[in-house]
């Protein structure tokens, strides 16, 4: 089929795949933001996919791929470690479909539980993605079941395609979406329905310089592999766009854009503090893209799908301590005390005065490079601001003591 034609087919199926995919899911939230426009100089509307059923989009391709297989297949089997598993074991429980989801026993503990808890049944296999593929196709062959790809298929990008559909109900005019690229699924249905409706509309996709497999398909002009990078958006690490995604992509998409791991982690950081929605690495892409100042938005009205939320609570901790660090409110400092009984009180002192509140200290006596009878002292504490950490730098000089500050 021509791309065109791919287009035309993915806007035609969107239509059935919405009635499904409404009745079992939430209608997201799509809301101007104050904070990003201010800081984009553009008027910018987030969708709040993150506050999805199972935590993201991913679950309206399942949907209605589910709903495609009812009566053709035993049930459905999928190889994912992340938001296509919950998905499709969501959607099986839901259209009443058995499921299978391989995952790669490297899977977090919290993802397995959760892709069970929706009723799936869970093989943990292999060590990494392409085994637990290879897995699940034999699977699907023994079982009788259907393999349900994460991207590559036209009925999963009809699916993707009604967020599509929310968008432009919700928003009747705008001028730029900027849209997270994994294997290109979610980009192909959004681009196909709002081409659909305004080809004037800019479509940016965006994805983490770790994994530009999409950016490098479009200038060798046909899929090609790339070995990626650890993202912190690992929803965006995939190795090769699909067939489908890559003819769509190449036909309706107007630019891609790359995005760095300080970029993505900065948007996390940012919209949880100022938006108070908590996004993954994947989720943040679109709002990494538009501050990144990548693609003229001035004055413009621009949509930034935050398409997923699922993020292990260790990321997000790592998340916040750079954050706070990167705004200086939370800084180290180290410097050489006597050791001696009540010095490092008299340190900690000082910096409770300028209302310091310490959040690690380190005393360290015995590497040979320390002064005799000295100890070094780094401490980690929280400020008010730039001007209490300088007091109390300034107080402890005055105290006898010499901290500078690190990183
Ligand atoms: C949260 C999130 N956003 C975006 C994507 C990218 O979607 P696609 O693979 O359809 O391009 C994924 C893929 O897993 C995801 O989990």
């Amino acid at each position: 089929m021509s791309p065109g034609g791919l287009a035309a087919k993915v806007v035609e199926l969107s239509r059935e795949a919405s009635r499904v995919v409404r009745e079992h899911t939430h209608l997201t939230p799509l809301s101007p933001s104050a904070t990003l426009s201010r800081l984009s100089r553009a008027k910018v509307y987030l969708k709040y996919e993150n506050l999805q059923k199972t935590g993201s989009f991913k679950v309206r391709g399942a949907l209605y791929k589910v709903f495609k297989v009812k009566g053709r297949a035993g049930g459905v089997v999928a190889a994912s470690a992340g938001n296509h598993a919950q998905g499709v074991a969501y959607a099986g429980s839901i259209i009443g479909m058995p499921s299978v989801i391989v995952m790669p026993e490297y899977a977090s503990i919290s993802k397995v539980e959760a892709t069970k808890s929706y009723g799936a049944e869970v093989v943990l296999y292999g060590r990494v993605y392409d085994d637990a593929y290879v897995k699940a196709l034999e699977i699907a062959e023994s079982r009788g079941f259907e393999f349900v790809h994460a991207f590559d298929d036209i009925d999963v990008i009809a699916g993707q395609a009604t967020l599509g559909l929310d968008i432009v109900e919700q928003l009747q005019d705008f001028d730029v979406i900027f849209v997270p690229v994994g294997g290109g699924g979610l980009i192909s249905g959004v681009a196909s329905i709002v081409k659909a409706r305004n080809p004037g509309v800019k479509v940016i996709g965006v994805e983490p310089e770790a994994a530009p497999k999409m950016l490098y398909s479009l200038k060798a002009g046909k899929p090609v592999s790339i070995e990626p990078k650890y993202s912190i958006a690992e929803g965006l690490v995939t190795k090769k766009p699909g067939e489908l995604t890559f003819q769509i992509v190449s036909e309706l998409v107007d630019d891609i854009v790359t995005v760095s791991e300080e970029e993505l982690s900065e948007a996390i950081y940012l919209l949880l503090e100022r938006k108070k929605t908590l996004v993954e690495g994947a989720g943040a892409a679109s709002v990494a893209a538009l501050l990144s100042g990548r693609v003229n938005v001035e004055e413009k009205k621009a949509v930034a799908i935050l398409s997923g939320g699922n993020i292990d609570m260790t990321v997000i901790s790592k998340v916040i301590v750079k954050g706070l660090s990167k705004a200086r409110r939370v800084v180290r400092i180290s410097g050489y005390v006597l050791d001696r009984p009540g010095q490092l009180k008299r340190v900690l002192e000082v910096i409770a005065s300028h209302r310091g509140n310490v959040l690690d200290v380190h005393h360290d006596w015995s590497d040979p490079r320390i002064p005799a009878w000295h100890a070094k002292v780094t401490i980690m504490f929280e400020t008010p601001s730039i001007q209490a950490t300088n007091n109390i730098i300034e107080g402890l000089l005055r105290e006898g003591y010499e901290f500078s500050l690190e990183g």
